[in-house]
C-alpha cells in the first residue's frame, strides 16, 4: 500500500495513493490522488507542497504493465498532459465542471468523452438531447439547429411537474449513448454498458405546470435504465439523479417507479448489484419506507404479502426488517416491532411528493 500522508493542514492529514504525476504549465509537479478509504469521486490533482511524504522509501509511483514483448503504448491523457497508460487514463477524471441549463456541476469520475473535447477540463451540454460541447457560444449554435424541448421516446407519466419517458437503447440510440456518457461522471461502481440496444430507459423529467402542453419544456433530473430481457429478476441497472437535483427526495421517487413497472409486470424485483454507496443509502431507505407505509396501512400481513404489494423481492423485504429490527420472533411466531423512532422519520416522508399508479400509461413491452 502506497503511503502518502496528504493535505497542508496537518491535523487533517489523510493516506493518499498516488494515481498520476504531471507537470503543470508552471512547470510544478501535480499529483493525482486518491485518498485510502474514501470515495473515488473525492480523487482530485493535488500541488507538490500539500503532499507529506512518511518516508520516501513508501512512495509507490503508478504502476507501469509488466509487459515482457510488447510495451503497452503510452497515451498522452490531453487533458491532464500525464503521459499514462490506458488503464491509468481510466483512473484520472477527464472533466472537472459541467454546464447543463443553469447548473453548473462538479464531475465525479472519468467518462469517455471524447479526449479533444475534454482539453478544457469543462463541458456544456444541451439538457435536452445532452449532446456535449465546448463552450456556452457552440451551446448557442447548437440550440438554434436543435429544436427538441423533451426526451424523444413515449411519456408514460405525466401529474403534478413530474413525468417519465420510456426510450429504447436501439431506437434512440443518440439519447441514451449521450444519457450514458454524462451518467459515467457519476457513476463508477459498475461497467456501463455502452451497448445501449439491449436497454431500455426511463428518463424523469420536471416541467412547469402552468404553462400549456404545446410550449412545455421538460428538464431531465434522473434515469434508470433496465435490461430488455433480464434472467435474474433485476428491474434496473443503473439508476442516477443529476447532481442538481440529489437529496431531494427523486431517487426514491425514481426507485418507486422501477417497482411501479414490476407491480404491472406482476414480478418482484431488485437492483442489479452491487450497488454504490449512494444506491445502497437511497434502496434502504425506500425499503424502509414502503415497508412501513404497507405495515401501517394493513391490519394483517404477512411477508409475502409485503412483496405482493410493494413488488420488492422476499429477500430484500426480510433484509430490510432485520436490519432495521423490525421483525421479532416470540415462540415460533413471527411479528412485526415498529419502533418508535423509525415511526417518526417516517412521519416527515409523508409529506414528500408520491407516485400515481393511474396516470401511468404503461402496458410491459417485453411480456
Ligand atoms: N448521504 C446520506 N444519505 C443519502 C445520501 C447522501 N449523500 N444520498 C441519499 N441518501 C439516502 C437518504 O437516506 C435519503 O433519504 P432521506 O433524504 O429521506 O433521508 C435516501 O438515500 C434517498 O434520497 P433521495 O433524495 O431520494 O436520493 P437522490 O435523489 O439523492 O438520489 C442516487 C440517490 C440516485 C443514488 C444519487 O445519489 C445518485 O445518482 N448517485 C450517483 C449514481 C449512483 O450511485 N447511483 C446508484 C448506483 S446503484 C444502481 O445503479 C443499481
Ligand atoms: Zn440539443
Amino acid at each position: 500500500m502506497p503511503v502518502l500522508s496528504n493535505i497542508n493542514n496537518e491535523q487533517k492529514k489523510k493516506a493518499a495513493e498516488i494515481i498520476a504525476i504531471r507537470t503543470s504549465q508552471d512547470k510544478n509537479e501535480e499529483y493525482y490522488v486518491h485518498y485510502v478509504g474514501f470515495n473515488k469521486r473525492l480523487d482530485e490533482w493535488v500541488a507538490k507542497d500539500r503532499i507529506i511524504i512518511a518516508a520516501p522509501s513508501d512512495i509507490e509511483y503508478p504502476k507501469k504493465k509488466k509487459t515482457s514483448k510488447k510495451e503497452e503504448p503510452k497515451e498522452k491523457a490531453p487533458e491532464t498532459g500525464a503521459s499514462l497508460t490506458t488503464e491509468e487514463i481510466y483512473k484520472v477524471k477527464n472533466i472537472e465542471t459541467i454546464e447543463m441549463g443553469e447548473f453548473k456541476v462538479d464531475a465525479w469520475y472519468f467518462s469517455p468523452y471524447p479526449f479533444e473535447l475534454a482539453k478544457n477540463r469543462s463541458i456544456v451540454l444541451c439538457e435536452y438531447c445532452l449532446f456535449y460541447m465546448q463552450t456556452q457560444e457552440d451551446l448557442k449554435r447548437h440550440r438554434e439547429k436543435c429544436k427538441i424541448t423533451r426526451p424523444p421516446g413515449a411519456q408514460i407519466y405525466r401529474k403534478d411537474g413530474l413525468s417519465f419517458f420510456e426510450l429504447d437503447g436501439q431506437v434512440h440510440a443518440n439519447y441514451t449513448r449521450n444519457l450514458s456518457l454524462l451518467s459515467k461522471l457519476f457513476l463508477d461502481h459498475k461497467t456501463l454498458y455502452y451497448d445501449v440496444d439491449v436497454f431500455l430507459f426511463y428518463v424523469m423529467c420536471i416541467y412547469d405546470v402552468e404553462e400549456k402542453e404545446e410550449d412545455r419544456k421538460y428538464r431531465i433530473v434522473g434515469y434508470f435504465s433496465k435490461e430488455k430481457e433480464t434472467q435474474h429478476g433485476y428491474n434496473v441497472a443503473c439508476v442516477l439523479v443529476l447532481p442538481q437535483y440529489q437529496r431531494k427526495g427523486y431517487g426514491k421517487l425514481l426507485i418507486d417507479f422501477s417497482y411501479l413497472l414490476s407491480k404491472r409486470e406482476r414480478v418482484a424485483a431488485s437492483p442489479e448489484k452491487p450497488l454504490s454507496d449512494l444506491g445502497l443509502l437511497s434502496y434502504r431507505q425506500y425499503w424502509t419506507e414502503k415497508i412501513l407505509e404497507i405495515l401501517l396501512e394493513s391490519k394483517s400481513v404477512s411477508i409475502n404479502d409485503i412483496r405482493d404489494m410493494s413488488s420488492i423481492t422476499t429477500e430484500d423485504v426480510i433484509h430490510t426488517l432485520q436490519s432495521n429490527n423490525m421483525l421479532m420472533f416470540y415462540n415460533g411466531v413471527s411479528s412485526f416491532v415498529l419502533r418508535e423512532e423509525l415511526l417518526e422519520k417516517y412521519q416527515k416522508t409523508k409529506k414528500q411528493t408520491k407516485l400515481d399508479p393511474e396516470y401511468l400509461k404503461w402496458t410491459p413491452p417485453y411480456m
